[in-house]
């Protein structure tokens, strides 16, 4: 079994962070989504991973490097344009060989392990190969995705299920979606979606989908199994899901305490201080997160906050936030629902007259409360 981690894509969603950041490597909880799933495949004993990357192919492969870290071995393979899920299976062909292989879209955060879900796919062609199982299905599933009971099913891919559970149908953001089953990013393949992937042409959205090509496989007889989502998911490309998403990871938060804490300042709750960050005459209700170097002087950093590295709080309120590395709030009040990017400055100076003065890049939000 192999992993294809696609980590090509243009984040327009989360603009202006990804402007200059491919969005896999936006932190939650402190750390980049994309190690989530790094991690997942590791558990799940994968070792061979293909990395697709596109224009921010330097900055994922400085974080991710080799992928030793993980106990992986990574090979990275150049997308020119992000031209499809489906696209990105065709260009890793030679990587993946006729190997088995687990789909992971780098956005994607879910709290289901990804162990137990190859486990099934395997248990399942186990069954079919038995024998002596005489109600086993008669071939082994070609496909196994993984659905999300979801609102907003526009958003996403969406499957139809027979009432045996079978999936009949997928089609990519549906106007009209004919049920609220989303489909999470996680696939496992065999072999045959290779074929899938080179008899499709691009829909609508001029992409290569990989719902059609799932569809291919559906059309042609083989059989895809679906499972249902446990636990929560989340497709961080956009702010709330992200805030979600790190107030979902801060809630497992072990604590740990290597920065200082001066006598007059309070932590309380799961709160993580890395080393050499620094609280002064301040106070820190978890479950929050603050960064290697950060220094928090005279403000309160609430639950759900995850607060970079060598940022800089001063006489403020930051909650329910993430602040990436190198920020500062200096005198600013009280900040909430907030994602500040790298080397931002919130300052309230003392200059007259009483004015907001704003410098905000390209698809910035400001909101004045
Ligand atoms: O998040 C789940 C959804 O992901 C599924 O429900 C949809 O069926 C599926 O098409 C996908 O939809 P998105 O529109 O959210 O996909 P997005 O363009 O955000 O790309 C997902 C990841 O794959 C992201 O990490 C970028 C990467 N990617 C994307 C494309 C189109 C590539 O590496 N290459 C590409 O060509």
């Amino acid at each position: 079994m192999k992993a294809l981690i696609l980590c090509g894509g243009a984040g327009t969603r989360l603009r202006p962070i990804t402007h200059t950041r491919a969005k896999q490597l936006v932190p939650v909880a402190n750390k980049p989504i994309l190690f989530y799933g790094l991690e997942a495949i590791a558990a799940a004993g994968i070792k061979e991973v293909g990395m697709i990357v596109g224009d921010t192919a330097a900055e994922v492969e400085a974080a991710v490097g080799d992928g030793s870290a993980w106990g992986t071995e990574v090979t990275y393979l150049p997308q020119e344009a992000p031209l499809g899920l489906a696209h990105c299976v065709r260009i890793a062909g030679e990587f993946l060989g006729d190997d088995d292989f687990v789909m992971y879209l780098g956005d994607n955060l879910l709290e289901q392990d990804l162990r137990s879900f190859v486990e099934r796919f395997e248990a399942d062609r186990a069954e079919t190969l038995a024998p002596s199982l005489t109600d086993a299905p008669a071939e082994p599933a070609a496909a196994q995705i993984l659905l999300a009971h979801v609102p907003d099913p526009q958003r996403f891919g969406v499957a139809e299920l027979d009432a045996a559970g079978r999936v009949v149908r997928l089609v990519e953001k549906p106007a009209d979606p004919p049920s609220d089953l989303a489909l999470v990013g996680v696939y496992l393949f065999d072999r045959s979606i290779h074929e899938a992937v080179a008899s499709i042409g691009p829909s609508e959205r001029g992409e290569l989908e990989i719902t059609d090509a799932i569809q291919w496989l559906v059309d042609h007889g083989r059989r895809v199994r679906s499972e249902i989502l446990e636990g929560w998911w989340i497709d961080t490309g956009k702010l709330t899901p992200l805030l979600d998403a790190n107030r979902l990871l801060l809630e497992k938060l072990e604590a740990r305490l290597e920065g200082e804490v001066d006598d007059a300042s309070r932590v309380e709750g799961r709160v993580v201080l890395e080393a050499g960050a620094r609280l002064v005459r301040s106070h820190v209700r978890g479950p929050a997160v603050i960064g290697e170097g950060t220094e928090v002087v005279d403000a309160f950093v609430g639950p759900f906050s995850a607060i970079g590295r060598r940022c800089r709080l001063e006489r403020c309120e930051v909650e329910h936030s993430v602040m990436l590395d190198d920020s500062s709030v200096l005198d600013a009040g009280r900040i909430e629902d907030s994602l500040l990017g790298h080397h931002v400055e919130v300052t309230r100076s003392a200059q007259l007259p009483r004015a907001i003065r704003l410098m905000v890049g390209d698809h910035s939000q400001v909101d004045l409360g």
